[in-house]
């Protein structure tokens, strides 16, 4: 798996499941210091490796156990040390304002961060992105492209695409 960056997006290629949740790790890994809530974008067809990523991105903060789409459920929250995560599959919501009525907003809000599959069924009833991570499926393997949407997120992205920050962590991203 290797960056390669341009602009504000950077992109990288999974070649395997395992690269796509080792990249997942990776973005816990790199998430800036601090308490304010995160929001992070996965959007990609089904089977491009959303809950894949999130998954990786779950067990680097200790989360044990399956962990799945909650396509039924909507949501799960994950409480970890000093972070709550709620992974969230929008997939099944036919009108956005649905969203309210379970009342996800509440949810955002200091120490949560979030991880949204299917965005675009929500699209006005969530908080912005601060990082919109687009997977799709190609010959080659999955790429993965990534985008800052708030100041958060710039700082966050610098840090993903930065090979010498990935020489100090246990699992870097595959290729660096
Ligand atoms: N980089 C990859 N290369 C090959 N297979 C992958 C890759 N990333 C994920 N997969 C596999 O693709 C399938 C669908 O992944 P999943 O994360 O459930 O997709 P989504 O949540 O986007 O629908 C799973 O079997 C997963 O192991
Ligand atoms: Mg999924």
């Amino acid at each position: 798996m290797n960056a390669t960056q341009s602009g504000v997006s950077v992109r990288w290629l999974a070649q395997t499941s395992e690269d796509t949740e080792a990249f997942g790790a990776w973005l816990a890994s790199t998430r800036p210091a601090g308490e304010a809530l995160a929001v992070v974008y996965l959007i990609g067809e089904l089977g491009a490796g959303k809950t894949t990523l999130a998954r990786g991105y779950l067990r680097a903060c200790g989360v044990a156990g399956p962990v799945r789409s909650p396509t039924y459920s909507l949501l799960e929250i994950y409480d970890t040390p000093g972070l709550s995560i709620l992974h969230a599959d929008l997939f099944r919501v036919q009108n956005a304002a649905e969203l309210d009525g379970i009342g996800l907003r509440e949810w955002a809000r200091p120490a949560f961060l979030w991880l949204v599959e299917w965005p675009e069924r929500g699209a006005g009833h969530l908080p912005q992105p601060d990082l919109s991570v687009g997977l799709s499926a190609g010959t080659a393997g999955h790429e993965i492209n990534v985008t800052a949407g708030t100041a958060l997120g710039v700082r966050w992205l610098n840090a993903l695409s930065n090979p010498a920050l990935a020489s100090l962590v246990e699992k870097p991203p595959p290729g660096t």
